[in-house]
């Protein structure tokens, strides 16, 4: 996996300023304030960062921008990082300041003169997160990055908030790293074999296979994988750390490679398929974090993981297949395979766990992308409650999160005529029949939401605090949620 960014945190010590070698950053109001540490290394350097916070450039910068100066005179530094940033950040201002330095951060890393500088544990990890690169079949040797140390009043109190915020990175980095992952890589074998690993850090895991899915009845997930040499499986990820009350869910779709079976997609653009285990990496990303963090409630993760080809034996477009929940259903598009595999994995979870609640995350439709683009993902719920929770906690994380209709309406449009639905709606209103479509099986009184994550799981040019690629988008939001909802 690809591994964060060291962090640590230090006294403040005067010696060190002048002999570092790593680069030195500071910080500096919009009206020039600056603590004792940037007055330090201001002296130091003969009014240097007094003349940034003087110039024009700096009137204009934006909060968390950086002004990088090269063999500031006075330091043994090989650069000075002059961010500007307001006495209280917020959040994102925080985090932003962190992903304007991580683009900086050289093989010797940096210095980070914090002294009491608000939010410092958020500007860490906005290093963290943006310090991301998947280098896994690159053969060149990956630019190295060193670590990063901030200066603080109270480091111990700085390192016990980042605790917790370190397992947030490394969850979001095993989604970047499945979502990223090429499918000749990520087999549908591999990807249950990596969750299987995650008994070391104290999940309880197991895997369903084939037999056992055909004994649960799994009709519709199984149809979707017949066509593929690769076994579809479920995996079932489980972290104890509440009482004895019943779990919250969350549910994934994992669909390794997403060709659209005999519904063959068109070539352009296909091999961007491979992040169709978008929803599945989401939990992945989410159960690794809460064991991390040993996070005190009780959470399961079910992943649906199969591969969608056309093949001999691939499910055809007219077969009727029959669920786990027993109704049957008519697939008319082979690409609309997504549901077909949730369906089940849904109607399992409430079987097996009873959850007080349960979240599913897809990348389900392209409409959503037509819809919110890559900007929100798509909120589909029966629950004020649930749906309201979530969207705040997105917002509070700064990932976008848009409510969208759902209404029974919308069911005339997956009616089938010789089953008991078909699975797919036509052209209109596409994310809103998907999510239509799985709600007939999710029980009335499970609170669910449906993340159709379609357009934000993974995008081509660089977010806040991503690269290009796969964002782990929906991972700092639910492990949020669970914080806030279900932890005391
Ligand atoms: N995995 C796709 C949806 C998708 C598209 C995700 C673009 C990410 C980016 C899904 O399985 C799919 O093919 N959906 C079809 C549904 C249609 C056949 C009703 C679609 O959106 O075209
Ligand atoms: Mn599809
Ligand atoms: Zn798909």
């Amino acid at each position: 996996m690809t591994t964060p960014t060291p962090i640590s945190f230090l006294a403040y010590a005067h010696e060190d300023l002048p002999v570092t070698s790593r680069k030195i950053v500071v910080f500096v109001t919009e009206d020039g304030k600056m603590d004792q540490g940037c007055r330090k290394v201001n002296t130091l350097t003969r009014k240097t960062v007094a003349r940034v916070a003087d110039s024009a450039a700096f009137e204009k910068a934006k909060a968390g921008d950086v002004t990088s100066i090269a063999m500031p005179v006075g330091l043994a530094a090989e650069a000075l990082l002059v961010v500007k940033l307001p006495r209280r950040p917020t959040s994102t201002e925080a985090r932003k300041a962190g992903a304007n330095l991580a683009k900086l951060l050289g093989k010797d890393g940096m210095l980070v003169i914090a002294g009491s500088t608000y939010r410092v544990e958020e500007i860490a990890q906005g290093i963290a997160m943006r310090n991301y690169s998947y280098d896994a079949h690159k053969t060149a040797e990956p630019k190295e990055t060193g670590d990063v140390s901030f200066m603080v009043n109270d480091p111990d109190a700085a390192a016990a908030v980042y605790a917790p915020i370190a397992a947030i990175v490394e969850g979001v980095f095993f989604t970047r790293d499945l979502t990223n992952a090429p499918a000749n890589d990520l087999t549908t074998t591999s990807f249950a074999d990596q969750l299987a690993a995650m008994a070391d850090i104290g999940l309880q895991v197991e895997v369903l296979e084939e037999a056992d899915l055909e004994k649960l009845g799994m009709g519709s997930l199984l149809c979707v994988g017949q066509g593929s040499d690769s076994p579809s499986k479920v995996v079932v990820m489980q972290w104890n750390g509440g009482g004895d009350e019943a779990p919250f869910a969350l549910v994934g779709k994992g669909v390794v490679f997403d060709t659209g079976g005999i519904s063959l997609k068109p070539g352009a653009g296909m091999e961007d398929m491979t992040m169709d285990m978008g929803g599945a990496g989401v939990v992945s990303g989410v159960m690794k974090t809460l064991a991390l963090r040993k996070a005190k409630a009780n959470v399961v993760g079910l992943v649906g993981i199969v591969e969608n080809m056309p093949s001999g034996n691939a499910v055809r477009p007219g077969d009727v297949v029959t669920s786990m929940k027993g109704d049957t259903i008519e697939v008319i598009n082979t690409d609309a395979e997504g549901r077909l595999v949730l369906a089940d994995v849904l109607w399992y979870t409430q079987e097996r766990f009873a959850p007080v609640g349960m979240i599913n995350l897809a990348t389900l439709t392209g409409a959503m992308l037509v819809a919110l683009g890559h900007e929100n993902a798509g909120v589909f719920s029966n629950s004020d409650d649930l749906s309201g929770a979530f969207i705040k906690a997105a917002g509070e994380e700064g990932e976008g999160a848009w409510r969208m209709p759902m209404s029974p309406a919308y069911d005339a449009l997956i009616k089938s005529r010789i089953a008991d639905m078909k699975n797919v709606g036509g052209r209109m209103a596409g994310s809103i029949t998907a999510a239509q479509f799985l709600k007939r099986f999710v029980k009335d009184d499970v609170p669910w939401c449906h993340l159709d994550i379609a357009g934000t799981a993974s995008v081509k040019s660089e977010t806040a605090l991503a690269p290009a690629g796969a964002t782990g988008w929906g991972v700092m939001a639910l492990n949020r949620l669970i914080a806030d909802k279900y932890e005391g």
